[in-house]
């Protein structure tokens, strides 16, 4: 059968890849390759395997075969940091990078993690200047979601199992707090409770209600959502966790994690060409390819 991707491969494409080990697993060839041809732009994107040890060769590799760019996956994302020219805001302040381009013989490095969740919160009506967020969990993908709610919240209260990690969390953000409030509380229905009550925004960080947990939900039992405050969730599998179902039902905004990873997507893909990708195409491959 001929692969019709392929035929458009020629001497002037250009090239990208995503490093990761292990790799085999990435969708992220599936959804840039789709976004690619549906924009009918010239490059193509594959998927490396780069041990840990081998990531300066990898970047090395990559400077002199004049690659427009690339992505990193687990374990590169720190690693890669001094091995670049230049890193956004974003990436300095999470501390570690997901996406690389090439400009005018500079490699820079970002993290659309961050402003994926960003746009998707724009584009779902839920960016509100001056509101009040609550965020729940403090692990690793916490740092983007309070660094992009700091920018445009009032308030931001982090609710957390073990509370001493959310106070580490707000101490190693500390030079991008800006005029956020921040306050941590341990995770819990009476802490949580009353701030459901005027909150305009709930993120879940936490990891309760993944696939194949579906049936948990982050949420202590026993508290009900309004249809004044949006919901987002970074978890992506099940695409429809119980905690959006939740929100669904009490009639409030939503945003799930799978669009949110489509998302990181689209802004590398911008952060690439300098356009936005067919968002629609991104999204069909990634289902076809997950069914
Ligand atoms: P990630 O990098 O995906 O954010 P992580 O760093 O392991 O993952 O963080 C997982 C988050 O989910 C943490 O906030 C964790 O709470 P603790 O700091 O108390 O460990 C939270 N989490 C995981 N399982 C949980 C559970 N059963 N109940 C409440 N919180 C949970």
């Amino acid at each position: 059968m001929v692969n019709r991707d392929l035929l458009r491969i020629s001497g002037t494409t250009k090239a990208l890849a995503i490093f990761g080990h292990p790799v085999s697993h990435s969708l992220s060839p599936v959804i840039h390759n789709a976004a690619f041809s549906a924009a009918g732009l010239d490059y193509c994107y594959l998927a490396l395997d780069v041990f840990p040890e081998d990531i300066a060769k990898a970047v090395d590799g990559v400077k002199a075969m004049h690659f427009a760019g690339f992505t990193l996956t687990a374990p590169h994302k720190q690693t890669v940091i001094p091995l670049l020219d230049e890193l956004t805001p974003e990436a300095q302040a999470i501390g570690a990078v997901n996406t690389v381009v090439e400009k005018d013989g500079r490699w820079i490095g970002t993290n659309t993690d961050a402003t994926g969740f960003r746009h998707q919160l724009q584009l779902a009506g839920m960016y509100r200047k001056g509101m009040k967020a609550l965020m729940l969990g403090s692990g690793g993908a916490a740092r983007a979601v309070l660094y992009i709610l700091s920018q445009v919240a009032s308030e931001v209260i982090i609710f957390n199992r073990t509370l001493s990690k959310a106070e580490q969390l707000m101490e190693s953000l500390a030079p991008f707090q800006g005029n956020c409030k921040w306050s941590a509380l341990p995770l819990e229905k009476a802490t949580i409770g009353p701030h459901l009550e005027d909150a305009s925004l709930l993120v879940n960080t936490t990891s309760v209600g993944m696939h194949p947990d579906e049936a948990s939900c982050p949420l202590p039992e026993g508290l009900a959502l309004r249809s004044s405050c949006g919901v987002a969730d970074l978890i992506y599998s099940p695409p429809k966790t119980r905690l959006i179902q939740m929100a669904e039902a009490a009639g409030a905004k939503a945003a799930s994690g799978f669009d949110m990873l489509l998302y990181q997507g689209v802004d590398a893909f911008t952060f690439w060409t300098g356009v936005e990708p067919d968002f629609e195409a991104m999204k069909a491959a990634l289902q076809k390819a997950r069914s």
